[in-house]
């Protein structure tokens, strides 16, 4: 009974192809167990050993159980034009089971020395590791440091299980089972494919970060947004299969892979770069702090410093990019943000009806602003839906989902 139950959460998609990365560990040889239920599964394995790997288990065992060449060295197959960085070519996920503290350290730093981390850095699909070590390696400052840049750097990690370990000590450390390591990836696998569809044929346009209005050509007013949730929407919606442009204030974050950039600084140049693209778009999402105001008039030469003189600064109101789209592209689906300092539900639920937007999404203004998590509500036609508090990349995915389900309404 139990066996089928966990054979049934194997499931992955068709013409799976997954590297699993061995490192030296005693928990190596429950990889063989791992290639097992793949294999079974319909998944293709290839396998990658590092050297010390394979004094825990045979690369010969590996190779009869995924039936293909396992492979253990940087220039294995040159030859026959199979180079390193091809083996992760066209595959969904590189999973390292067990992983090491060293190897957490070596990718931690983007090393290339040897086949493994190559591949690891080379890669397209998502990267999962599956840590095994003693409880004072796993505790240790270093691998936590190490596990936490891991993560930020889109890493899955699985595990550890505290338990008995091999060196005989009681506590976290031990790797996952093989049936919850491969149940795990499948999931992720499957819920990949269905996400990688969502927007699919769908133009996104969307606008993050601050804005800075000069006040000479040195000074400026700006805000404190880091521009994170407008990039991990980006991401998210190219991940679901839209084709992206995001309209940029000034940051410094890295561009999204597949995301068209379009970098501004003023709010009036943000308005322009949305005006003149609005109607290649389906989908404009409004994330960026845009400055409500901006100098009147801006100084063609730094200011001087008058001494004990106050200094005044007249502004102007900017065009509200956002509530100026209700009227221009009505049939694009509009979707703002909110960042409010109190009364989230009903002040966010005053600003959709000002804007006459289908979609709102309010967060308290002191959360939101820096931060690599966020709590949310959603509002819209039918009422207030809160979300629990997430980091930014997994709520950016959840907004995509919650704005296709909306669309195919
Ligand atoms: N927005 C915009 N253009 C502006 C100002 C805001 O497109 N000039 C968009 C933001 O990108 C966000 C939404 O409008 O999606 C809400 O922005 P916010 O600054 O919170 O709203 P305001 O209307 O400026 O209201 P207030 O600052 O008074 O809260």
């Amino acid at each position: 009974m139990e066996k089928h139950i966990v054979e049934n959460t194997t499931a992955s998609p068709p013409d799976t192809r997954i590297v699993l990365g061995i490192t030296g560990s005693i928990a190596a040889y429950k990889a063989a167990e791992m290639v097992r239920l793949w294999v079974k599964a319909g998944v293709t394995v290839d396998v990658v050993m590092t050297e010390a790997a394979c004094r825990f288990i045979s690369p010969l065992t590996l190779q009869a159980l995924s039936g293909r060449p396992v492979w253990t060295e940087m220039w294995q197959g040159a030859q026959d034009r199979m180079s390193h960085i091809s083996l992760s070519r066209g595959a969904q996920a590189i999973v390292v089971a067990p992983a090491t503290a060293d190897f957490l350290a070596r990718t931690v730093q983007g090393r290339a020395d040897d086949l493994l981390s190559v591949l690891c850095l080379a890669r397209e699909g998502s990267l999962f590791v599956a840590p095994a070590m003693n409880r004072q390696m796993w505790t240790h400052p270093a691998t936590q440091r190490n596990v936490a840049q891991l993560r930020a750097d889109g890493v899955i990690t699985l595990g550890p299980d505290a338990g008995e370990l091999a060196c005989g000590e009681t506590g976290e450390g031990r790797m996952l089972s093989p049936e919850a390591i491969v149940a795990a990836v499948s999931a992720h696998l499957v819920e990949g494919k269905t996400f990688g569809r969502l927007l699919a044929g769908r133009r996104v346009l969307l606008t993050a970060g601050p804005t800075f209005e000069a006040i000479d050509p040195v000074r400026g007013l700006t805000n404190r947004s880091s521009g994170k949730m407008g990039f991990a929407l980006a991401q998210a919606a190219a991940q679901a299969g839209a084709e992206v442009t995001l309209v940029a204030g000034p940051v410094t974050l890295p561009t999204p892979s597949g995301v068209t950039r379009v970098n501004v600084v003023s709010a009036q140049e943000m308005a322009n770069a949305v005006f003149a693209r609005i109607d290649r778009a389906d989908i404009f999402i409004g994330v960026a702090a845009v400055a409500d105001y901006a100098l009147a008039a801006p100084a063609d030469q730094k200011l001087k410093k008058e001494t004990n003189e106050t200094l005044t600064l007249t502004l102007r109101p900017t065009i509200d990019i956002l509530a100026e789209l209700a009227q221009r592209a009505p049939r694009v689906f509009r979707v703002g943000f909110a960042a409010e300092s109190q009364n989230i539900a009903a002040q966010g639920e005053a600003k959709r009806q000002r804007k006459n937007l289908p979609l709102l999404i309010a967060n308290r203004a002191q959360d939101a602003i820096n931060a690599d998590d966020n709590e949310v509500i959603l509002l819209d036609d039918n009422g207030a839906h809160p979300l629990p508090r997430m980091d930014k990349s997994l709520l950016a995915r959840r907004l995509v989902e919650e704005i296709a389900r909306r669309l195919s309404r």
